[in-house]
This record gives C-alpha cells, structure tokens and sequence, in this order.
C-alpha cells in the first residue's frame, strides 16, 4: 500500500520533561519557527505553581490554558506539525502518559546543568513500553553545566536507550561559543539574543574545512576536532532504523530561551521522525493508510463553564478520513455518533473541521458519551490498546459530606474519574469508593469541581494503600479464592477489573507467594 501524501507529511509529537527543564520554552520557539506565533510569550505557561497545592484560581487558569494549547499544529516545510501538550506539574503525570498514547515520537528535554532527574526516568519509561522513538535536546548550554560526555553517559545508563549525538558544544556556559551540527556539517555561532529567531550558520565541508579556523580559535577548534573524533569513535553515525524503532536516542545541545540549536532539531526531527504508520487495536494491527476510519479518545477536558456539563473528547485518528457530519460508532457502546462541530487547532486557534487525517488530533464536544480510551470506527469492532492505567501512589476513601447529594456525588465521581481526572476503585461490599491518584494536587481538583460543577461536597479519608497491582489467574477460582481471602485488599477498577490493593512492595511480594497462581500486573493493560 502507498503512504498517502497527507499522511506522510504528518508528524505528531509531544515535547517531555522534568519540570523546569524548558519544554515550554522549546514549544514555544518551534511555534516561533514554524510562524504559527510571532511573538515570545505567546504559549503560557502551562502549570500550576510547584509549591501550592491548593490554589484553586490556579488550577482553573491552568485547565484553561491547557484546552487552548492541547494541540498545537503548524505548517513547516511542507510538512503539518502537531505538537501534543502535556502537564507541566507532577501531578498530573498520568495525563502526560495518556497523551504519549497519542504521539508517534517524542522530544525529551534535559537541563544541562540537572542532568537526567526524576520524572526524565519516568517518562522515559512510557516511551519504552510503547517504543516511541525518542529525540533529546540538552537543554541551557548558556549555563555552567555538566560536561557533555558526562551526560551522555548519564542519558545511557539512567534511561536505558543508546545516545547518538548529532550536534556537538563548543565550551559551555561563560565560554560557550556554539554548536557544530554532525548532522548537517554546519558551525553555528552563540550569540545570547532571546528575540532573534535564526542564528549565524556557517556551512562546512566537514571538520578539516578552513572556514571553521576563520571563526573559532584554535584552542576551541583543536577541543571540537578531538571531541568529535571520540564521538565518532564511541557512538558512530546515526542509525534511522534504530531510531525509529525507539532504541537509539539522537542528541542536540542548544538553548532554547536563545533560540539556539532549534532549527537543527527542527529540521532533523521532521526529516527523521516516523509519520504516522500503525497501531495495535485488541483484534488487530491497524494500519494509517487504510481506507477506513479509525481512531481513539485519550484525553477528555471539561467544559470551563461549569453550567454546561459538556467536555471535550481528544481524538487521534490512526487510519482513513475523519469527517465532518458522518456517523461512526463508538466500539464500547455500539453506539452511533455523529459530529458537527469537531475543532482543529492550529497554534492558539481552534477552527472548524471538515476533515482530518491519521496523526491528527480532533476535539470533539461531548455530552458524556464517551471514556478514555475509546474507540471510533466506521463500523468494525475495534479496540485500541495502549492507554493503560499506571498504579496511584495516594489512596483515600470518599465520604460523602451532605447526604442530599448524594446522586451528586456518585455522578461527579463517575464523571471526574472517566476524564480521566484521577482513578476510581471500588471496594465491595458496600460500593465503598476509592480514590487513586499520583499527587495531592488531584484530590483538590475533585473536591473544588464537585462542589462548584455538581454541588456535591465530600471528603476524602486516608488509606494506608500506596500500590495498586491488576490480578489476573488462569483459573477462575484461584482469582475467587485471592478475591475473598483478602477481601479488604481488593478494588475494582473503572472497567470491573479486580486490582489488590497494598501498602508497599513487601505487602504484594507476600501476596505473591501466597497466591503463586495469580499474575500481579503494575498496569491496567498486559498482554
Ligand atoms: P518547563 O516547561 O519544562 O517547566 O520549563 P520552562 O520552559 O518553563 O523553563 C523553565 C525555566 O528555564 C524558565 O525560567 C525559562 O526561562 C528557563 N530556560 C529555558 N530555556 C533556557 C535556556 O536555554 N537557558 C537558560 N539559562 N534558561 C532557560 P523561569 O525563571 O522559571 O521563568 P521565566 O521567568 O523565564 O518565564
């Protein structure tokens, strides 16, 4: 089958990193590139402070930025971009991982001077389940940082990925002088300027060409010759198939704020970053240049308005053509759908759409008929896989605090947890509700929007859980038999799976072997 053109051209990616690395920042200069935005400043920045946790016009001012900025798409070189945003704070991790679902490639950002940190691993970790090729930008070079092998060496061994640089420091911080591209030969100059959008580039031969003694001293240029040797020696040219299959990580070293080192990336990244190709469904592998439509929900974002309790149901579409005012079929509830207003967005801009093509993504408003994860098909019986459930690290209890709302309460919690908000479980007997989530920041969310979306009011009782563990059992007695000899570590989860329910790593190594026939899974989804 040939690739069509509009499927080729796409190339859908999310930016990544641990807080504060510059993911903003790099969103917003690749905006700049790509003309989708003539001004910095123009991408806000998508998080909630670090250090509150209960600043509530916060979170509000961040849910809506974040609709506006859910999807950033622009036209460059010939190709259509379509960057996914993700969660700047922690905990709002599992967004993040959701949204990774949705992506065929990835930029990780690193700070030069941090190295790889906490939620770098993590992320990383994501893409690895998935084989998401992985592209790494080493982050404010402008500053006194680590040496840059040093990190290399770090990238390889904390993420476990080979490291294939394609540009190379010349100095760092004080002394920093530029980049030589080993990708494209060329010797870019530093010059610490936040408002130009291109920097000096000087075209080379290769490494012995004269030109470069014009513009680097020969201490400098004698370091680079020696470095790139021992590069060249240590991780050898660039290996597309590699990367492509998500075990070889290119690396740029630039600083984003000086929009320095971006065009290289940019351009690499749309020359080398796989378009859209395939995706494994429940039934089968679904391929992006079939004929018929298919694609996925894996995000849900509620209205801003609290009045109107519709939401917004992210889209990514994997093969045919999406079309406006046609009716599919949402696989879960065999049920007949048809959209007229589905959004496209282009940088800030949402705008009507009347088609999409795979890679895309849609917002389409929804009154309730959908849950992450979802299916739409022209018709066939589909199931996509890929947005499993990670384990919450806080547990608590829901308790209803006015018994009037009690219908309230039920409904806002089935709704906050189905978008996805934080993870429901349910304990019987009793349909004792839990809640899971990876950071305190999402307990709040729920309080403040079911007492402001549902009038509901409640509050949530500490549980002593810090691991939920998917249990599975070829036979079904073995599974009765776990289910009820530890009735009070069982929950089930938003689709009635049983989950065992722990309060660390000991607790479910004793499970383990007292239930050597039960499989503990660390996510919702296993083969
Ligand atoms: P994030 O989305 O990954 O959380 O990071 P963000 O882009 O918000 O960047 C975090 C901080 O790092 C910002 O400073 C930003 O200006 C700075 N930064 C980004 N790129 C570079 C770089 O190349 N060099 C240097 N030196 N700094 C960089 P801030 O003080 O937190 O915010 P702001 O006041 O600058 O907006």
């Amino acid at each position: 089958m040939s690739v069509h053109p509009e499927i080729e051209k796409r190339k859908t990616f999310a930016i990544i990193s641990h807080p504060d690395a510059g993911k903003t920042t790099l969103t917003e200069k690749f905006l700049l590139f790509g003309g989708a935005i003539n001004t910095a400043g123009a991408v806000k920045r998508n998080k909630a402070n670090q250090n509150t946790t209960s600043d509530f016009m916060e979170i509000e001012k961040q849910r809506g930025i974040s609709v506006a900025t859910s999807v950033m798409g622009f036209e460059y070189k010939g190709k259509r971009i379509n960057i996914l945003d993700t969660p700047g704070h922690k905990d709002f991790a599992e967004d993040t991982y959701r949204t990774l679902s949705a992506v065929d490639s990835v930029i990780l950002v690193v700070d030069s001077v941090k190295g790889v940190e906490e939620q770098t691993e993590k992320l990383m970790e994501v893409c690895r389940m998935r084989n998401t090729p992985v592209i790494i930008f080493i982050n404010k070079m402008d500053r006194e940082g680590k040496d840059a092998f040093d990190l290399l060496d770090e990238l390889e061994t904390k993420l476990t990925i080979s490291v294939c640089p394609q540009s190379w420091p010349i100095g760092q911080g004080h002394t920093f002088k530029g980049v030589y591209n080993i990708y494209g030969n060329q010797l870019n100059l530093f010059e610490s300027d936040k408002s130009k959008v291109t920097e000096p580039v000087i075209q080379v031969k290769d490494l012995h060409d004269p030109l470069l003694s014009e513009y680097l001293a020969s201490k400098h240029l004698d370091k680079l010759k020696g470095d790139l040797e021992l590069t060249e020696g240590i991780y050898g040219p660039l290996d597309k198939e590699m990367y492509q299959e998500g075990l070889l990580a290119p690396v740029f070293f630039g600083s984003a704020i000086n929009n320095f080192g971006i065009r290289e990336l940019l351009d690499t990244f749309i020359d080398i970053a796989p378009s859209p190709a395939s995706r494994e469904a429940e039934q089968r592998m679904v391929y992006a240049e079939e004929k018929n439509f298919t694609g996925f929900v894996f995000k849900i974002h509620a209205n801003l308005d609290p009045k109107h309790r519709d939401r917004i149901a992210f889209l990514r579409i994997c093969s045919g053509k999406f079309e406006r005012n046609k009716f599919y079929i949402n696989t879960r509830l065999s049920k007949k759908l048809k959209f007229s207003n589905p959004m496209d967005f282009m940088a800030n801009d949402k705008t009507l759409v009347e088609e999409a093509w795979p890679g895309d993504v849609v917002g389409l408003y929804d009154s309730g008929n959908f849950k992450i994860g979802d299916t739409l098909t022209e018709g066939e019986e589909l199931q996509f896989k890929g947005i499993p459930s990670f384990s919450p690290e806080i547990f608590k209890e829901v308790e209803n605090r006015d018994p009037l709302k009690s219908k309230q309460l039920e409904k806002g919690i089935q709704q906050l947890t189905e978008e996805g908000v934080a993870q429901l479980f349910v304990q019987q007997p009793g349909n004792r509700k839990i809640i899971g989530a990876v950071g305190a920041l999402q307990f709040e969310v729920i309080s403040f929007r079911l007492e402001h979306e549902y009038g509901a009011k409640c509050a949530f009782r500490p549980l002593s859980f810090s691991r939920s563990s998917w249990i599975t059992a070829k036979d079904k007695k073995t599974l009765q038999e776990i289910m009820q000899r530890r009735s009070s570590h069982i929950g089930f989860d938003k689709d009635g799976n049983p989950v065992f329910l722990a309060d660390n790593d000991w607790a479910i190594n004793l499970a383990k072997r007292d239930f050597p026939d039960v499989e503990f899974h660390t996510t919702s989804e296993f083969k």
